[in-house]
């Protein structure tokens, strides 16, 4: 599969912003840190072109996540996810935006052999997808290759606190922080890649004392997830957000019933073909007079 990020609109069923904009770079997202009344960063999960179109107006940055792994292709966590697979859908969201900053996830198992390693990854998700950044979980254990890499000009997302690629290690997906040993090395997990040079950190499902006590803390973005209002932005999975799942964790909030209105449409549409009324002398080609 290609994965160039070139935008081609004349072939393309949707439609992309033909204004051209400047899109938010790494540096204006650092610099939101030290702002006196900054707004919050806004930011989504997005994995394929018509989706990132929708999002990008009103987002600072797209993140294309390994939750693409559960989301899209129903895998049981997001430890089966690969480089390509990565590849193929933050190219496709570069392609479907043009104002928000992409940042693409570093799969499980691309990154944490060695920093050579990581760059070889990340080197190749910045040349196949144009985004911006990669984000990489993990704290102190990562600092070095975060360092590694933002000298050798690859911007660094971190991500501490939850860290879903090591659901195992955890235990599960509950949140982080209760005791007071846990609650110290998040702090320094993030610290850590903060020193090293990530411009800007998820902290994902923990306590929300902790998460404040993490934005106190770092000279950069602390981006939240089931973490605390007083973060320096919010990410969610849009497809959490917009009401596709039944399920939803406790930190999200629905913002549409995107599962409700598809059964809707789609029930509809069965009992219309079923009862002969689609199409309907609207829907179909006569033939020239
Ligand atoms: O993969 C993902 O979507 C993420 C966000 C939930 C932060 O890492």
């Amino acid at each position: 599969m290609s994965t160039t990020f070139t935008v081609d609109s004349a072939t393309s069923r949707a439609t992309p912003t033909p204004k051209p904009m400047k899109r938010v770079t790494i540096p204006s997202i650092m610099a939101r840190k030290g702002q006196d009344n900054a707004e919050p960063l806004v930011m989504l999960t997005a994995y394929t072109v018509r989706t990132a179109q929708l999002l990008d107006p009103h987002c600072d940055i797209l993140l294309v996540g390994d939750s693409l792994g559960q989301v899209i292709y129903g895998l049981p966590s997001t430890l089966p996810v690969t480089l390509d697979m990565m590849c193929a859908h933050g190219a496709a969201v570069s392609r479907g935006s043009y104002h928000a900053a992409v940042v693409v996830d570093m799969p499980f198992g691309s990154y944490e052999a060695s920093p050579v390693q990581a760059f070889e990854s990340a080197s190749r998700i910045m040349a196949d997808t144009g985004a911006a950044a990669v984000k990489m979980e993990g704290g102190a254990a990562m600092a070095e290759t975060v360092r590694f890499l933002t000298e050798r000009g690859i911007p660094v997302m971190g991500h501490v606190g939850l860290t879903p690629q090591a659901v195992n290690a955890l235990g599960g997906y509950g949140a982080r922080g209760r005791s007071d040993a846990e609650y110290e090395k998040i702090v320094g997990d993030a610290k850590a890649v903060a020193d090293a040079g990530a411009f800007a950190v998820v902290v994902e499902g923990v306590v929300e004392t902790l998460a404040d006590a993490i934005v106190e803390a770092l000279d950069v973005p602390v981006i939240g997830i089931g973490a605390s209002a007083n973060c320096d932005g919010q990410v969610l999975v849009t497809e959490d957000m917009l009401g596709l799942f039944e399920r939803t964790p406790r930190f999200v909030k629905r913002y549409g019933d995107m599962s409700g209105m598809m059964t809707e449409a789609v029930e509809h549409y069965a009992r219309e073909v079923r009862a002969r009324e689609f199409p309907s002398a609207d829907q179909v080609y006569k033939p020239k007079d």
